[in-house]
């Protein structure tokens, strides 16, 4: 009789900007668990994420979000098998937060201890919501702080085609939303507010569109924005937030969507994924189907859940990285500037 494999069990933390979250995640693509305990209502009073406060945060709460992950998986620290954590990119003290607590907990239960990068995770979220989903396929990664279009050639291994050449498409929304009024994350918000506007109704650059490669450009976006705002109060012509907030989207969607399109007709793969907070965006979501239905393209976009950030996409993607053996010693530091394709392990 065939001896049935023994099941992997991950806990995987995740705290690299504002959001602690612990996971319990079986075989890679079953989260038994993913808390999420998110520090936005402190950080919303600045603006933007407090670096400082962000760190104080996760350590106040990191035991909690660990008993929450354990109690809802109906798991014990012994059941498990592995600890992944991010160790980068992203704010340095919160990425030592959850890699110390790591280490400690691989040390304490002599389990291996595996660090994952942040935008792998943030890529692997497809994966626990598309069952079959196998490389190789084009993502089109667009978050806070990142906006790239990576060929992901199999597990692990990763080519960045095309990237941002200054503003990430999500800090061009958080800003955006700023000068509007909108409070942070402001993505949301324009996400909530385009729906009452018209997409034509103020003209704004498709930056960078014809350019013949794969990068993107959202700070001129941004500075049009500006502006076109600051233009309008010196003139006293009125317009609506509405009608920017759809406007903006608009504008942001056909340069993602020309360019992921044309890699994945010059690279020949017939499969897209989304990733990253910006795509949990309605109005993204659902221009890039329309353009893949279009194209006979497969598209797989994480739910909504997964799209920001959570610990289930590190357990995923720490499962990998486990069969393959790639395991950090305790002396595995945080890395705020690490790059998708030169994994510094
Ligand atoms: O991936 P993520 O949670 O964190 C980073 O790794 O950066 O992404 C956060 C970003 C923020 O800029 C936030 O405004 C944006 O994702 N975001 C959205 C939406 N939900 C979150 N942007 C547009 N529409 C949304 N619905
Ligand atoms: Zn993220």
């Amino acid at each position: 009789m065939e001896e049935k494999q023994k099941d992997i069990i991950i806990l995987a933390i995740e705290s690299s900007c504002d959001e602690t979250s612990i996971a319990v995640v079986k075989n890679g693509r079953e989260v038994l668990s993913n808390i999420i305990s998110s520090q936005i209502d402190t950080h919303k009073f600045f603006g933007g994420v407090v670096p400082e406060i962000a760190s104080r945060k996760h350590i106040e709460v990191i035991d909690i979000v660990l008993d929450e992950a354990l109690k809802q998986a109906n798991k014990t620290l012994a059941d498990i098998d592995a600890i992944a954590v991010t160790y980068g990119p992203g704010l340095v003290g919160a990425l030592l937060v959850g890699v110390s607590y790591a280490k400690s907990l691989a040390y304490t239960l002599k389990k291996p201890l595996i660090p994952v990068h942040h935008i792998e995770g943030h890529i692997y979220a497809n994966y626990i919501d598309n069952k079959e989903l196998q490389p190789p396929f084009i993502s089109l990664v667009i978050s806070g702080g990142h906006t790239h279009i990576v060929y992901v050639e199999d597990y692990g291994k990763f080519k960045i085609l095309g990237k941002t050449r200054d503003d990430a498409c999500g800090e061009a929304f958080d800003k955006v939303a700023r000068t509007i009024g909108l409070s942070y994350p402001g993505g949301p918000e324009i996400d909530k507010l385009a729906k009452m506007g018209d997409k034509n109704a103020i003209p704004l650059p498709r930056v960078m569109i014809d350019t013949d490669d794969y990068d993107f450009s959202f700070s001129g976006l941004k500075s049009a924005v500006l502006n076109f705002v600051n233009k309008s109060k010196m003139t006293n012509i009125s317009f609506k937030n509405e009608d920017l907030a759809a406007s903006f989207q608009q504008a942001v969607a056909d340069v993602l969507v020309f360019k992921t399109i044309k890699a994945c007709k010059d690279t020949g793969l017939k499969t897209l994924t989304l990733a990253g907070g910006v795509s949990a965006n309605s109005f993204i979501r659902e221009t890039v189907k329309e353009a893949c239905d279009k194209e006979n393209i497969k598209l797989s976009i994480p739910s909504l859940k997964l799209c920001t950030d959570n610990a289930a996409m590190i357990g995923c993607a720490g499962y990998y990285e486990y069969l393959k053996g790639n395991f950090a010693t305790l002396d595995l530091n945080a890395y705020p500037n690490l790059k998708l394709d030169n994994i510094a392990m």
